[in-house]
């Protein structure tokens, strides 16, 4: 198969850049790769909202662009900061005009919310189901395009480069180029290549490493570990964000249902098991302190009581309000027994977002090239040391947008001209057989997220990451001696991706001799001079 744009993803990122393309080259081929349904995608259940300055009155993007500045502990890139700041608001005006709704007030004009470390109101929201209705919008705009084609269910395995054609690629290969992916494509069971002039990654995030997240099951680095095997670059993987209110179900492992920030925004307070509204005594912003001071006073909390959560209460709200802004999160508790008028919401840290990834610079080009990279798989300094709430679908569309407009500059069959496309072998299976037992990658899989979520966490020590690294360098044995002798399929693939992520976290945090944003050591409290990104 041959195509002139390759997505792999179809989340926020994916979509964002397909359509774009497709409507400015309606002459070429754009396709997009999702390894399950369409829909399924962290974008898919993104609650609170988009960040932007709509409040000209009382906002400006210097607020937001400090705030941002802020939580991201001194190792933002400024220039990306600035970018998605000023470009964000005509990026959300563009979503606007494929039909995206956002609440509006009784005066027709857009309801803000807010969220830890903003200084202002200006999170653009539809109820507590934001990203659904951004990604509903994309997909149908998307439907009407018809030179996109969407192929579901087709897990991509690894990106094509010249090491494919025997050339020998390493990490100092001055100009490793990608000529498209292999596909294990789930309906026919065959792997296939797939080769384009363009390919852009837009495969989410990695919460799955973790025993708890509120990532869904396709969230597992897939895009950030085919590029540390192409020899590409990869940033800063010790950031990993952990959301303070994920529901707590007892005995529930996996995706874990956000209770969003903006509940907290709207007065939401946290408790401890005394009744206590903790958050004063570790932030002056309380409630609403960046998400890092949050998680670590809710882990410190819970580490103290021996408790498995702290409390949400939302009792003193206006209950008429909450269920305006909230139904989604009101039908749940109430699922699981828990009225918000009456009972206050068991909640827990879970993993949820992962700032750093592939490197991608101001156009959202990675190290390798003809390779771009969008959206949480990407690490374009936005984020630094710490997301700012909010500020993730944002810059997903921002980068999205300038890898477009840097894409279309180069002729898309411009990858493989230099090089006979004839030469690219097909995928060999030789030598491998059915696997004869899959819940041996069930346990690896189950070992993993244990380990990532004992040693590896929101508080971290030396000891704890080499044995961190140990156990992995285990799990990274045995999985590569399945990988090279069974037939494979996602969950065997995931599983090697996983791994190389959390070797990736572990290495990344072990290089980084302080505590900064989300990384917490506590065998290097302060902060290091040296204000350094870890590149690996
Ligand atoms: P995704 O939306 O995750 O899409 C990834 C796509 O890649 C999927 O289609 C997947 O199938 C595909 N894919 C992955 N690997 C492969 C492979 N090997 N082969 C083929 N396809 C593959 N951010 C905000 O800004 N505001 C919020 O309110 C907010 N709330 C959130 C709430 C929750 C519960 C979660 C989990 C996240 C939230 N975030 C929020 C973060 C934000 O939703 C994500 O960072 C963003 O949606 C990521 O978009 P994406 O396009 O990069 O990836
Ligand atoms: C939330 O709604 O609390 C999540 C917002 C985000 O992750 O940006």
């Amino acid at each position: 198969m041959q195509t002139d744009f390759l997505v792999i993803g179809s989340g926020i990122a994916g979509l964002t850049y397909a359509l774009k393309v497709a409507r400015e080259c309606p002459d070429k081929k754009v396709t997009i790769f999702t390894k399950t349904t369409s829909d399924e995608t962290n974008t898919k259940y993104a609650q609170g909202g988009v960040a932007g300055v709509w409040d000209n009155e009382n906002d400006s993007f210097e607020k937001h662009i400090e705030d941002t500045l802020i939580a991201g502990d001194g190792l933002c890139n400024e220039q990306a900061v600035e970018i998605v700041v000023k470009e964000g608001v005509d990026r959300i005006w563009e979503l606007i005009d494929l039909g995206a709704r956002f609440d509006k007030g009784q005066d027709g004009d857009y309801l803000l919310g807010r969220e830890g470390g903003h200084s202002e109101y200006r999170i653009l929201h539809y109820k507590d189901v934001t990203g659904r209705e951004m990604e509903r919008a994309l997909l149908n705009a998307i439907a009407l395009q018809p030179n996109i084609e969407v192929i579901t269910h087709c897990f991509v395995v690894d990106i094509i480069t010249q090491h494919h054609l025997g050339y020998l690629v390493t990490k100092s290969t001055p100009d490793i180029e990608c000529f498209g992916v292999y596909v294990l494509n789930l309906h026919t069971k065959k792997i296939e290549k797939v080769l384009a002039g363009i390919t852009l990654l837009a495969t989410g995030g990695n919460g799955q490493v973790y025993r708890t997240t509120t990532n869904p099951v396709i969230a597992t680095g897939d895009g950030v570990a085919m590029v540390y095997r192409a020899k590409g670059r990869i940033e800063n993987m010790e950031f990993i964000q952990f959301h303070p209110t994920a529901l707590y179900e007892h005995g529930v492992k996996g995706q874990a249902f956000l209770i969003t920030e903006a509940v907290r925004g709207d007065g939401g307070i946290l408790r401890n098991s005394d009744g206590e509204a903790f958050m004063e005594r570790y932030d002056v912003r309380k409630d609403l302190a960046p998400r890092d001071i949050v998680a670590r006073a809710i882990d410190s909390e819970m580490k103290r009581t021996g408790d498995e959560h702290v409390w949400l209460d939302c009792r003193h709200m206006s209950q008429e309000r909450f269920l305006q802004h909230f139904p989604n999160i009101h039908q749940k508790c109430l699922s699981v027994g828990v009225d918000v008028s009456k009972n206050m919401i068991p909640v827990a840290p879970a993993a949820h977002y992962s700032c750093g990834g592939i490197k991608a610079d101001e156009w959202a080009r990675t190290s390798i090239r003809h390779l771009y990279a969008a959206g949480e798989c990407a690490s374009t300094g936005l984020h630094g040391a710490n997301r700012l709430a909010s500020n993730s679908l944002l810059e997903a569309m921002v980068f999205a947008h300038r890898a477009f407009i840097d894409s279309i500059k180069e002729t898309p069959a411009h990858a493989l001209s230099k090089w006979n496309k004839n030469c690219i072998p097909d995928w060999r299976a030789e030598g491998t057989t059915a696997p004869k037992e899959m819940i041996l990658i069930t346990q690896s899989l189950k070992e993993l997220q244990l380990l990532m979520s004992d040693y590896v966490g929101i508080v971290r020590t030396n000891t704890r990451l080499a044995r961190a690294m140990r156990r992995l360098d285990l799990l990274h044995e045995e999985t590569e001696n399945l990988y090279k002798t069974t037939e494979i399929s996602p969950q065997l693939c995931q599983l090697r991706n996983m791994i190389t992520v959390g070797y990736l976290i572990v290495k990344s945090a072990q290089f980084r001799h302080e505590s900064r944003g989300l990384h917490f050591n506590t065998d290097y409290p302060g902060k290091s001079e040296l204000v350094q990104n870890i590149v690996l």
